[in-house]
Order: C-alpha cells, then structure tokens, then sequence
C-alpha cells in the first residue's frame, strides 16, 4: 500500500490504548487547561486522526512561517499549510509545561488533547499578513478562511499532543466518520491497491458522480473513496447529515456494490483553493489513496482563485517527489445536450455555451427554496428529493 507522508508508517496522535487514555484524562482534569478555537480543535483531531502524519503536535512560529512561505517546516518536512494552535489569550495557562487542550464545539468543553507546551509565541501583524496571503492569496476579511484565520487571537502555542478523542465527529457521524487507520484497513480488506479519493463538500449531483466514474475508470483503480468535510462549513452550505444522505442515496442506486467507500473526516473548511488542494492530497495519501480528484474550483470559494489553479499549484509550486499520491485532473464538467450526457468540456471543442446545463449553487438553493425541482440533467431525483425536503424545512 502507498506509504504515508513522511514516515514509513502511519503515526497517529490518538492515545489507542484504553487504560493509557483513561489515565491521561485523570491527569488532564488535574492540569491547566485552554478552550481551544474550532480550527485548532479540528487540526488536533486530524492529528489525532493519522490524516496530518508525520506532525507530533501544533507547529511553532518558525514552522508555520515556514509552511506558509515555501510549504516546508524548518527541518525540511514537506506541509501545504501550518497546523497551529493560535488563542487570544494564553494567561490561563501561565508557563505550565503541560497543559489540557479542551473541544469548544462540544458541551462542557471536555477535553480533547494533552499538549506538552514548548512555546508561546507571539504572531506579530506583519506575519501574521504574510501567513495570511500566501495560504489563501487574499487579505480579504470577506473570504471565510481568512476571517477565521484572523479572529482567533496571535497568540500560539506550540508542541506535541496526545490526542483523546475526536471531538464530536465519532458521535454525530458513527456510520461515516473514519480515521486514516480506519480508512488504510477498510482499504486492505477490500483488496484495493489503486484507490482513488474524491474530495466534497457539497451533495452530489450528477457532474461529481461522473467526475467518480470517470477517474475510477480512466486510472483503472480498484475503488473509490468518498471522502466528506464533516467538519464546520460558511454559512449557506448544506450540513453534513444532509449531505451523507444524499451521497448515500446517489452511490446506492447508482455504483455497483462494493465499488465506493462513503467516509468523512473531521477538519473545518479552510476554503484555501490551491494550498488545501495539497492539505487534501497529502491527506489521502494518509489515508491509503493513490489518487485525488481535482476538478474545477477546487476547496474555492467565490471568486478568489482561478478555475484550475488547485491543479497548477501541483505542477509549479509542489517539490518533485514531494508526494507520492497524484492528482487527476478534472476539466469542467457538465451535461451536454448535443451528446445527452456529462462530459468535461475539454472533449467537447465544438460546444457553445447554449451546449451545457449550467446550475450555479445560488441558483440550486433558489430553486430548492421555492420547491422547484432540480433538472435531471443536474441532479438524480433521489438526491434532489433530499435536498428538497431539506430546504422546505428550513423555511
Ligand atoms: S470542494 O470545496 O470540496 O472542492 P465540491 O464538493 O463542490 O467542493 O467539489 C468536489 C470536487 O469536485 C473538487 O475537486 C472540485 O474541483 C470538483 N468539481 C465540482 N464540480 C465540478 C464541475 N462541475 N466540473 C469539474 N470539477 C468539479
């Protein structure tokens, strides 16, 4: 199976053996403790997770600035983005060595990682704007990454975890939250050796479920791996449970069985286009993935990337050899009505715009909230009458 990054094998920071735990937390409960921002929670439980391996902990000053300018730690490591842990104010912990880490998205605050604390690190502006501009390309407090970027405090904490549980991912998602180990066994169960990962935020309508069948039957993989953000979105995209229905819905009728793995993983949106395209790939490859699906506007939000540029990132700006997961390709993708099918539009030079059944998300939730049905051309019937149960709802 495709080797993890950085290490030989997958070193996950959740504490796996149930009486060390169960000591860990009786000694926690003893020591001074932080509430933690959403993000910092969600990179402690993808470390905790296997999906950031080879990281020990919350990266330091010089790591983050490091990964930010040129994706590489101070010691060389490869990393798209830095997984730092960054609060307002540090005084409840004073100078202790040892501290608790406590979830802020679950009641009561329990807590969710022991970290041995080596620094505390003051971000000042200046780089805190450069980490800024060079993850996401804007400073624009508008762009929802950069807002949650910038409001969680400049003060960072730094060192290794030791994580014990994953926040209220397990709970809440039971049937599709995975662990990168979880995913790395179900993966070696199955038989699979080229697996592609497809990457989505979103319900799936027609186009990302031939983007799955075209890579699955293009790179000849033995499977494919839909991987979905369970974690914090902006407001206006649709929640996780809604859409894990909808995928389930969609793969049920519409793979043969055993062909699809439906998972989710445990991280907030970053809405980093081309730097979280990385984050994703190096993740999957974490997972056990040989492929990642990279198609248009990848992990984009409005207007602040160009459509392909999550794929020329992989070309100019990732080391050689740096991973070893590669990406496929994806060209815009839609419904011809001159051929009666999706296609991606780089097969289809004659087309003209008038060619295609274009859907923008602003148009799908107008339709959806005046109960409109979705063109079948868009979405299967199934997973429009999902999304449209749910957009009555909420009125
Ligand atoms: S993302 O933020 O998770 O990337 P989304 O769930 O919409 O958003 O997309 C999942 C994957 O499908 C991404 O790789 C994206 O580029 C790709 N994709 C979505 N829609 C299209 C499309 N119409 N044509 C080509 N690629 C697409």
């Amino acid at each position: 199976m495709i080797k993890p990054h950085g290490s030989d094998k997958l070193n996950p920071l959740y504490v796996m053996d149930d009486a060390k735990r169960a000591a860990l937390l009786k000694e926690a409960e003893g020591l001074p403790s932080i509430v933690v921002s959403s993000a910092a929670a969600a990179n402690a439980v993808m470390m905790g997770a296997g999906y950031f391996n080879p990281l020990t902990g919350f990266m330091n000053l010089a790591d983050a600035m490091g990964t930010a300018e040129n994706m590489k730690t101070a010691s060389g490591l490869f990393f798209p983005v830095p997984v730092i842990n960054m609060v307002r104010d540090a005084s409840s912990i004073k100078d202790a060595k040892r501290i608790a880490l406590k979830d802020p998205n679950v009641d009561g605050n329990p807590i969710l990682a022991v970290m041995d604390v080596e620094a505390i690190e003051q971000v000042p502006e200046d780089k805190m704007k450069l980490m800024t501009e060079k993850i996401f390309r804007t400073m624009d407090m508008e762009h929802p990454g950069v807002k949650a970027f910038n409001t969680v405090g400049n003060t960072l904490i730094s060192g290794p975890i030791q994580v014990l549980n994953y926040s209220y991912f397990a709970a809440d998602f039971p049937e599709t939250y995975r662990t990168a180990m979880q995913i790395r066994a179900d993966i070696e169960k199955a038989g699979w050796n080229k697996v592609v990962a497809f990457q989505t935020r979103n319900p799936m309508h027609r186009a990302h479920e031939e983007l799955c069948r075209m890579a699955h039957d293009q790179l000849g993989t033995d499977g494919i791996l839909i991987h979905m953000l369970l974690g914090k979105l902006k407001k206006g995209d649709i929640p996780a449970d809604v859409r894990d229905e909808c995928i389930r819905t969609m793969v049920d009728k519409y793979f043969p069985a055993n062909s699809v793995m439906i998972t989710g993983y445990g991280f907030d949106m970053l809405y980093a286009g081309p730097r979280e395209a990385v984050l994703h790939a190096l993740f999957r490859q974490n997972c056990g993935c040989t492929h990642l699906i990279v198609g248009r506007d990848h992990a984009g939000v409005g207007s602040y990337y160009g459509g392909f540029d999550a794929q020329k990132i992989f070309h100019d700006e990732v080391p050689k050899g740096a991973l070893e997961l590669e990406i496929f390709e994806a060209d815009h993708t839609a419904w011809s009505k001159k051929l009666g099918k999706i296609i991606m539009m780089r097969d289809a030079p004659d087309h003209t715009k008038e060619d295609w059944v274009f859907l923008s998300g602003t148009k799908v939730r107008e339709m959806l909230s005046e109960g409109k049905d979705l063109p079948i051309e868009f979405s299967r019937p199934e997973v429009a009458k999902v999304l449209m149960g749910y957009y009555q709802s909420q009125k």
